[in-house]
């Protein structure tokens, strides 16, 4: 694992871009995994910037996207297909046939997150999985549990999870009960992982993550395995390891 501890938010997103910057400049074609959620907001942005400057293009870029909340549909303003397209996508050269975000919308999850999850595996895996983590320590949706669940499936939130992302909506009962995330296996077969967190209210979870044992409970503990960890923070969330 290479841990970088990052003096704030600003270098943080400086850091977590540059790894995708020189990544896409070696390999235009890169698949890359992507995350939603305030963490990756200033990564997003300086992505943008190096796009209108020339510096990368997203021409033939795939993307896969971890998760979406259950019966919100792409338009809707609080899903996260609206949050790609609005943070990234609808800024940059890419081709949006060529991004996928789970649909929060199917009748069938199980049967759903087997395509998803075939459709991953088919064009490699992605080169590099970016994740936040949730102050329970959850990737994705994959909330704490007695297993870690391979597949794309549907799960339900926990209180934490809804409580914490219910600054994003105008009510907490607003909030979706479920999601659909990337398994551990899609998860685990990227080629790399970036893991970037700041604030006190992620240190619990890293440091459980990265020092703890490898428990479900705990579902980013799990990257502890995982051949090519990069884990960026800045001190606030670094400040228990
Ligand atoms: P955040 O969410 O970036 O909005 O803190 C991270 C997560 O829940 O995975």
């Amino acid at each position: 694992m290479e841990l970088i501890i990052c003096k704030d938010y600003e270098e943080l997103s400086q850091k977590a871009s540059e790894i995708i910057i020189s990544m896409l400049k070696e390999n235009p074609k890169s698949i890359l995994g992507l995350a939603t959620g305030s963490t990756p907001e200033g990564m997003y942005a300086n992505l943008v910037k190096a796009n209108e400057n020339n510096e990368i293009s997203f021409k033939d870029v795939k993307t896969f996207n971890l998760d979406e909340y259950y019966g919100l549909d792409p338009e809707n303003d609080q899903s996260y297909r609206y949050f790609m397209n609005d943070k990234l996508f609808n800024h940059v050269d890419i081709n949006k046939e060529y991004t996928r975000v789970p649909s929060g919308t199917i009748e069938n999850p199980e049967e759903y997150g087997k395509k998803y999850d075939e459709e991953i595996e088919n064009a490699g895996g992605t080169d590099i999985q970016v994740l936040g983590i949730g102050a329970n320590g959850h990737i994705g949706f994959n909330e704490p549990s007695d297993v870690f669940t391979p597949e794309t499936h549907l799960v339900k939130l926990t209180e934490k999870t809804i409580s914490d992302n219910s600054r994003f909506f105008e009510n907490i009962d607003d909030v979706p009960k479920e999601a659909i995330t990337m398994g551990m296996k899609s998860i685990m077969s990227a080629k790399k992982v970036l893991l970037i967190a700041n604030g006190k209210n992620k240190a619990d979870a890293i440091y459980k993550s990265l020092r703890g044992p490898i428990d479900p409970k705990v579902p980013a503990s799990i990257l502890q395995v995982h051949p090519d960890l990069v884990v960026i923070l800045d001190e606030d969330a670094a400040s228990l390891l």
